[in-house]
């Protein structure tokens, strides 16, 4: 028998994919939870609201504050901005937001119909701040 070993090569292939697409981190709200908690309360509070800094606007109104719709492509830019001085802040902490930045990229279809690649942790927190809009 010939084709044996090629069928089992090609089962092993698709084995192989299969753990490469269940180890992909998605952009969870719950893994935008945790990467809330270690970037972003310190300043902004634990649940966005009650935030230590006097300045953290109260992030579960984001929604509230644009009319209703959840700002996505601007809290993406706000993110992705940290190291171009948006955010000044929080910018000084740059090493940490560097951290955020790492890793793999997705890419996201924003309201106006751009779908920039933006790294999977920052979606996260995205999706994460999105479900604790009041
Ligand atoms: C060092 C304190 C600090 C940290 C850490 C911090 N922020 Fe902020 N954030 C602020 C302050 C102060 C403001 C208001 C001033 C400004 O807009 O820069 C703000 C503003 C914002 C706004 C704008 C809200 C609006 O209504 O326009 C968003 C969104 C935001 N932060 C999200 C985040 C997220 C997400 C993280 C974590 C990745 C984070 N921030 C980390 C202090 C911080």
């Amino acid at each position: 028998m010939r084709a044996a070993p090629v069928l089992s090569g090609a089962a092993a292939l698709v084995a192989v994919a299969a753990v490469i697409l269940a180890c992909t981190p998605r952009p969870s709200a719950q893994a935008g939870h945790t990467l809330y908690e270690d970037y972003c309360a310190a300043c902004h509070g634990p649940g966005g609201t009650d935030g230590a800094h006097p300045d953290a606007p109260d992030l579960t109104r984001l929604s509230a504050n644009n009319d209703g719709a959840f700002p996505t492509g601007l809290l993406l830019a706000r993110l992705e901005g940290y190291g171009q001085g948006l955010h000044e802040i929080a910018a000084s902490d740059m090493p940490r937001y560097a951290l955020l930045m790492d890793g793999p990229l997705t890419r996201v279809e924003l309201p106006d119909g751009r779908r920039p690649q933006v790294p999977v942790k920052v979606v996260a927190i995205n999706r994460y701040l999105e479900s604790i809009q009041q």
